[in-house]
C-alpha cells in the first residue's frame, strides 16, 4: 500500500501576521502539487490569516501546539476546538523545543494526542534523540519509549491516520542533516515499534516524516527512502526553497 507523502513546514516562532500572508502569496504557485500533502504549521496568531490566504489552494493549515482542556481559566493557552473552528487540520505535538524549553513530558503529550483526536485534528507527533543519546547507542530505545508513552490509549485506527515525525535533536537548525541511512534506520524502527504495539496494517499505514535540516538539496534522497513519508521542515519552509522541497 502506497502512503501519500506529507511535507509540512514548521514555522516555529517566525512570521508576523502580515509577513505570514506575504509568505503564503510568495509560495502559492511554488508549492502546488497533486501528489503530496502540503501543510503549513504556523504560530497561533497567524492561523486565521494563513487559513484565509491558502483558501482554495492545496495547502492545509496546522498548529504548532494545543492545550489539553477545551476551555476555561488557562491564560495564554489555545484549545483544540478553537483550532478546529479556525480551519486547522493538523497539530504538532511533542516537538523537542516544547519538550526542552517548556518541560512537556510524555504523560502530558499523551493527553495532547488524545485531545487532538477527540477534536478531529491530526497529530504530527515528534520524537528524537540528543547527540549524547546517539553516541551512547540508545537512540532506538529512547524513541521507542517516547512513542509508546505518547500513544497510550490511542487506537490502531487513530494511529493509521496520524503522522509521526522523527527529528534528531542534533540535526534541528544546525545544518547537520542525519545521513539518509541514519534517518531511514530510525523511521523503519518506529514503524517496527508501531507493528509491535498494534499490527502490521497499522505500521504500514502510519506516515513517518523526517525532520532536521531538510533542504532543497537533500529532500529527494531522504524522501526516496522506503520508510520516510515526507518531511517536517523548519528553516527552509520560510522561503521559496520550500517549493523545491514539496516538488522534490
Ligand atoms: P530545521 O529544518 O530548521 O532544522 O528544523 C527542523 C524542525 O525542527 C522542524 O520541526
Amino acid at each position: 500500500m502506497a502512503r501519500r507523502k506529507i511535507i509540512a513546514g514548521n514555522w516555529k516562532m517566525n512570521m508576523t501576521p502580515s509577513q505570514a500572508v506575504a509568505l503564503c502569496a510568495e509560495l502559492k504557485d511554488l508549492v502546488k502539487s497533486d501528489s503530496v500533502d502540503v501543510v503549513y504549521c504556523v504560530p497561533a496568531i497567524d492561523i486565521v490569516p494563513v487559513a484565509q490566504a491558502v483558501k482554495g489552494t492545496n495547502v492545509q493549515v496546522g498548529a504548532e501546539n494545543l492545550y489539553i482542556e477545551d476551555k476555561g481559566a488557562y491564560t495564554g493557552e489555545i484549545s483544540a476546538p478553537m483550532l478546529v473552528d479556525a480551519g486547522v487540520k493538523f497539530v504538532i505535538i511533542g516537538h523537542s523545543e516544547r519538550r526542552e524549553y517548556f518541560k512537556e513530558d510524555d504523560a502530558f503529550l499523551n493527553k495532547k494526542v488524545k485531545k487532538a483526536f477527540e477534536a478531529g485534528l491530526t497529530p504530527i507527533l515528534c520524537c528524537g534523540e540528543t547527540l549524547e543519546q546517539r553516541e551512547m547507542g540508545v537512540t532506538m530505545d529512547w524513541i521507542r519509549l517516547q512513542i509508546k508513552s505518547d500513544l497510550v490509549g490511542i487506537t490502531a485506527d487513530q494511529v493509521k491516520s496520524m503522522v509521526i515525525a522523527y527529528e534528531p535533536i542534533w540535526a534541528i537548525g544546525t545544518g547537520k542533516t542525519a545521513t539518509t541511512e541514519q534517518a531511514e534506520e530510525v523511521c523503519k524502527g518506529i514503524r517496527e515499534c508501531i507493528a509491535e504495539i498494534y499490527d502490521q496494517a497499522t505500521a504500514d499505514a502510519v506516515r513517518i516524516q523526517y525532520g532536521g535540516s531538510v533542504n532543497a538539496g537533500n529532500a529527494a534522497e531522504l524522501f526516496a527512502q522506503p520508510d520516510i513519508d515526507g518531511g517536517l521542515v523548519g528553516g527552509a519552509s520560510l522561503k521559496a526553497d520550500f517549493g523545491k522541497i514539496v516538488n522534490y
